[in-house]
């Protein structure tokens, strides 16, 4: 008899085509999110679950729902599930690394360029009828090239950014938690800062950075008011490691120049703040929706659920010590 799996989320006909061959799919096509009590409702007797970021998985959950074995995440970040308590409760857990690299970071480039040269501004500017001719002083912006960018999380996704940055002229300062391999740093001229003369060289400082505890508000109005007057921040990791209200009070005083963001606290109700202001370019958590970047990212999920409940090591395992705590 197949197990049973659950499919939080909508995902694409190929991805639950793959899976029925595998499992008893029960899968939310209709794409609206599950409450709490009903997703735990919709676990009984379920062996493993293809989450979304927006779902969240902790040890309350864990102890309602006994059957499961495999949390697989369709994201590369997973700061929605709680790692040590799946494991601690014999659950694998998943990601999707790799895939979406080059999407988010040909995404970053753009939200860049569109921060530092006014560019949704200039459209709203137009759509609104306010064009009257050109003029030398018009919508000025600040330069791309030659720029000095900053990047905080220096792993795939960051030297990926560097490479392309590389390609603008940029000159590439990065701060992580570990020094990067010196073929990583070599192939952008990246060199690695502390946080603080990153914050106060960098013209364009972007994150790209892990969610944990420790990174919670990693760029407050202490941060903030390091930066240069002409600088912009760019945010492609998660909400909560702005401080959005310290953001939005040094945009309002202009105390930094501008800011790009792609994440939020409280996704989806950001803070309507940001709608007042025009120094600010605002996208909904996209940076990896590309329509092959998403497909791949909903198989990568279905294939590690199928490895996990098969006896298999999924190939994109977080927290291979879950084998400790299995019970016998
Ligand atoms: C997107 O934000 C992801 O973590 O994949």
């Amino acid at each position: 008899m197949k197990q049973k799996i659950l499919v939080t989320r909508e995902v694409f006909d190929e991805t639950i085509d793959f899976l029925n061959g595998h499992f008893e799919v029960e899968s939310n096509q209709t794409d609206r999110l599950y409450a709490r009590d009903e997703l735990i409702a919709k676990l009984q007797g379920k062996g493993g679950v293809q989450t979304s970021s927006s779902d969240r998985i902790d040890a309350e959950l864990l102890d309602k729902c006994p059957t499961i074995k495999a949390v697989c995440n369709t994201a590369v970040g997973y700061n929605n599930i709680d790692v040590d308590a799946c494991t601690r409760h014999g659950v694998m857990v998943t990601n999707t690394p790799g895939v979406l690299t080059d999407s988010v970071a040909d995404y970053s480039m753009g939200l860049i360029i569109a921060t530092c040269r006014r560019m949704t501004e200039g459209e709203a500017y137009l759509r609104k009828g306010e064009w009257k001719g050109t003029f030398l002083k018009q919508m000025l912006g600040q330069d791309v090239h030659g720029a000095t960018l900053g990047i905080f999380g220096f792993g795939r996704i960051g030297q990926a950014i560097a490479r392309r940055a590389r390609g603008f002229d940029m000159k590439i300062l990065y701060h992580s938690r570990s020094r990067a391999a010196a073929a990583a740093e070599n192939e952008s001229g990246a060199v690695h800062v502390g946080k603080e003369e990153l914050l106060r060289k960098a013209d364009v400082v972007l994150l790209i950075l892990p969610f944990t505890p420790e990174t919670q508000h990693y760029i407050g109005a202490k941060e903030l008011a390091l930066m240069k007057p002409s600088a912009v921040l760019v945010n492609m990791a998660r909400g909560g490691i702005v401080d959005d209200a310290a953001l939005i009070e040094a945009l309002k005083k202009k105390t930094i120049w501008a800011a790009g963001l792609d994440v939020y606290e409280n996704e989806p109700r950001f803070n309507p703040g940001f709608l007042e202001l025009a120094n600010v370019v605002l996208s909904p958590h996209i940076a990896s929706a590309s329509e092959p970047t998403r497909q791949a990212m909903a198989m990568t999920a279905a294939k590690n659920l199928a490895a996990a409940l098969s006896g298999q090591a999924p190939p994109n395992l977080l927290n291979p010590d879950y084998v400790k705590y299995l019970k016998a």
